[in-house]
């Protein structure tokens, strides 16, 4: 069943290239692209005017990534919500309000009753799920499905990749219709985000052993800190979530520039700082606050572009991904973050496929 991998985790994370190509078969049609199941007119979709994603753990940080994308090309405020906090509060939504829900399992009980109380108020309501016919799909007026098929470890993986794509190809959308961007400009883009799955398939080749090495670093840590800018935080949460559910080391993300406002005091030597530092418009930001942790004796550990040795000066450990545009950064950024965990785990002698404490769908509150 674990198709010769160790674990499950590990399996899963080995499907991601194909997920993203299975997310992405028929989304391009004669040049245009198609989600004909949400279910909402062009008409409609260029009436919208805000749009909460709202959803929970690995889900949440998809939504993160989502936030980024639409903002950039559609130009439409777009906010992220914890659905636990968005069912208790009394959000602003009008009939011109997109909600995104997004749950692998399809029945994270939050998730569900935000999405009801979000209907209720008049919000329509795109579900992006894993599963055909979960409660999400049905409660939603439109539904996008990730096909990552069954996903069995606890550790969300594959699905959070299915998730990033699927609302990749929302925001492009989104930003067609509101004409934002151009259709030779989205056929452009949805060729890139269809280049990710070997970028991922690159890593797997090459980056094992760094990957490994990294881990050496952080195996009897007691603490990690994850940092980015930008798409670079958005992976910096996920990355630390993965670390603490299943190998129980207490890990914790920060935007980078937010360091020096609290957590540098952390630092001591030896003190993990996992950074992403792909090619981005803020490199040199958050080059330059390693440098302010390294100064302190932090042990580096990037994720860096291909190519970039400079930046071997202050990192004790890289690990590289292929040179990708920093909107599809965190589909393959994400990746090696998903392997440190896992090496971590194992290093630290967990199970990884099933951390405690934890269920794969949480259906109560
Ligand atoms: C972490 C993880 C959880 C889930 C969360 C939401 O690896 O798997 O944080 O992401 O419980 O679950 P879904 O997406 O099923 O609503």
């Amino acid at each position: 069943e674990k198709g010769g991998y160790p674990d499950f985790m590990l399996k899963e994370i080995h499907e991601q290239p194909r997920v993203v190509r299975d997310t992405l078969v028929g989304r391009m049609i004669g040049g245009e692209l198609d989600i004909d199941e949400l279910g909402l007119t062009y008409e409609e979709l260029n009436l919208i005017d805000r749009v909460y994603v709202i959803a929970c753990g690995t889900s949440y940080h998809a939504g993160l990534i989502a936030k980024n994308l639409i903002e950039m090309w559609a130009r439409i405020p777009c906010e992220v919500e914890a659905a636990s906090e968005f069912r208790y509060r009394n959000p602003i939504i009008t009939p011109s309000t997109l909600v995104v829900a997004v749950s692998q399992s399809g029945e994270t009980a939050d998730t569900l009753a935000a999405i009801r109380d979000a209907r209720i108020k008049g919000a329509k309501v795109f579900g992006i799920t894993n599963v055909v016919g979960s409660p999400v799909a049905r409660e939603s007026d439109g539904v996008i499905y990730t096909k990552a098929n069954k996903e069995i470890a606890v550790a969300s993986t594959k699905s959070f990749i299915g998730q990033v794509v699927s609302l990749t190809l929302l925001s492009l959308l989104l930003a067609q219709v509101k004409g934002k961007l151009t259709t030779g400009q989205v056929r452009m883009l949805f060729r890139e985000l269809g280049d990710t799955a070997e970028q991922i398939q690159w890593i797997f080749d090459t980056q094992a052993e760094a990957v490994h090495e990294a881990a050496l670093a952080c195996k009897d840590a007691h603490s990690a800190l994850f940092v980015g800018r930008g798409m670079g935080a958005a992976i910096a949460h996920e990355g630390a979530l993965k670390l603490k559910e299943i190998s129980y080391l207490h890990a914790e993300a920060y935007a980078a520039g937010e360091m020096k406002h609290g957590p540098i005091a952390l630092i001591d030597p030896g003190f993990p700082v996992i950074a992403v530092t792909t090619k981005s418009p803020t490199y040199d930001k958050t080059v330059s606050n390693l440098k302010e942790c390294e100064a302190r004796g932090a042990k580096i550990i990037v994720v860096a572009t291909e190519g970039d040795e400079d930046i071997k000066q202050i990192a004790d450990h890289v690990i590289y991904i292929p040179p990708v545009r920093d909107a599809f950064c965190p589909i393959t950024a994400t990746v090696p973050l998903q392997l440190l965990a896992r090496e971590v785990a194992i290093m630290r002698d967990c199970d990884v496929d099933q951390p405690r404490n934890l269920a794969k769908s949480v259906t109560v509150e």
